[in-house]
């Protein structure tokens, strides 16, 4: 058992007898968490490959930079805190710090950069899809080039990649699953219903997750602490999709398809930092950037407009 499922089962165990008195007993059983007998994200997706393990990782100056990218990975604000702007960690979206197929695994992105992305026009390097994710996931501020934190990651990502062929974009287990277009439109209501019966236990009915002696156990989905409205899991899609491989937690691929776009409609409908792209009114920047089906930012849910928050924060404020 890794060391941050430790960390999250006694908690976890805790709040479920705490919340005996108040949760209907069959809620409570869907919640039960048995992360390593449950299906996990890894299941579905057909990979076969499987990355080093961390114990043999090696005990030298390379070593050292791997360590440190898969203690970014766990512990984003601890170990880059300069450039993390929320109470999220990596893992929090890459389940077991990258390792894990369905989960985008840090290997299964290694072997795809340099690739063109659309999100900015341009041919990325891995390093810069890595600062992508400060700036938006973390709602943070990129690291630069060559910094220690991105040479970190990179060595890790590679490192965990060991022995996959560069350049298999396709490769079995990157990103997330595919998901089949939802019969019905997601739905806000619907999604409501889904949340508070499945992830309300942990997230927490405001959405904004659960700290317990200072430490982040469940992350928060929305608010201020949150991925900002920039982030890949700001999509509908990629968070429908995250959501069906990886949640609730412990329980992968027990919701329907159906109900993981209605429950990513509902995360996603609500507000969060904005985004750093930010173009002056959030008519601009939804023109700019969120003119799809699978953005909220900038359409009016449940009696809010997205968005309309002003220019974003500075930098850790
Ligand atoms: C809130 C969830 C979330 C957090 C936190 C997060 N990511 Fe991601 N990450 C995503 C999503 C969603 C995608 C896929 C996005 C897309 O396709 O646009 C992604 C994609 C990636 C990719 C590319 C994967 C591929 O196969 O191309 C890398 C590399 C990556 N993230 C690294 C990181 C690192 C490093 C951190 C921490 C500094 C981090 N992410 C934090 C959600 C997250
Ligand atoms: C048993 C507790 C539990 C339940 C129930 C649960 N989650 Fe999670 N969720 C977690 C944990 C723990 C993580 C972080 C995983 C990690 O760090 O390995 C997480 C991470 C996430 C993330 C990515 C991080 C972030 O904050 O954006 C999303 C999105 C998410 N959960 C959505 C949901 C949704 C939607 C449901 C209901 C369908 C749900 N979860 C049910 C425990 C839970």
């Amino acid at each position: 058992m890794s060391k941050h499922i430790q960390q999250i089962k006694p908690v976890l165990t805790s709040i479920l007898l705490a919340s005996v008195a108040v949760v209907p007993m069959a809620s409570l059983a869907a919640v039960e968490v048995t992360p390593k007998s449950a299906p996990n994200a890894a299941v579905l997706t057909g990979s076969t490959f499987t990355p080093p393990d961390p114990s043999t990782i090696p005990n030298d100056e390379f070593g050292k930079m791997v360590q440190l990218g898969r203690n970014i990975m766990f512990e984003s604000k601890k170990y880059a805190p300069q450039y993390v702007g929320n109470s999220l960690n990596c893992v929090n979206c890459h389940t077991d710090g990258g390792a894990m197929a369905g989960s985008a695994p840090l290997w299964g992105a290694w072997v795809s950069y340099p690739a063109y992305r659309s999100k900015n026009k341009k041919v990325n390097t891995y390093e810069d899809r890595l600062q992508g994710c400060f700036r938006y996931s973390m709602n943070g501020k990129m690291p630069p080039l060559g910094s220690d934190v991105l040479v970190a990651l990179s060595a890790y990502s590679y490192w965990l990649a060991k022995g996959l062929p560069t350049g298999d974009t396709k490769i079995a287990g990157r990103g997330y699953p595919d998901l089949p277009e939802p019969k019905q439109a997601p739905d806000f209501v619907r999604g409501q219903a889904v949340y508070e019966a499945n992830c309300a236990i942990c997230h927490a009915a405001n959405g904004e997750g659960r700290v317990v002696n200072g430490t982040v156990v469940f992350p928060p989905l929305w608010g201020a602490q949150s991925f900002n409205w920039g982030a890949g899991m700001g999509s509908i899609k990629n968070a429908a999709k995250f959501i069906f491989a990886n949640m609730p937690y412990g329980q992968s691929y027990s919701l329907t398809p159906q109900q993981a776009w209605d429950v990513a409609y509902f995360m996603d409908g609500h507000e969060r930092p904005q985004d750093p792209r930010w173009e002056g009114s959030v008519a601009a920047t939804r023109a700019k950037y969120h003119d799809n089906k699978n953005s909220l930012y900038g359409t009016k849910v449940n009696g809010v407009l997205l968005g309309d928050t002003g220019a974003p924060k500075p930098f850790n404020e």
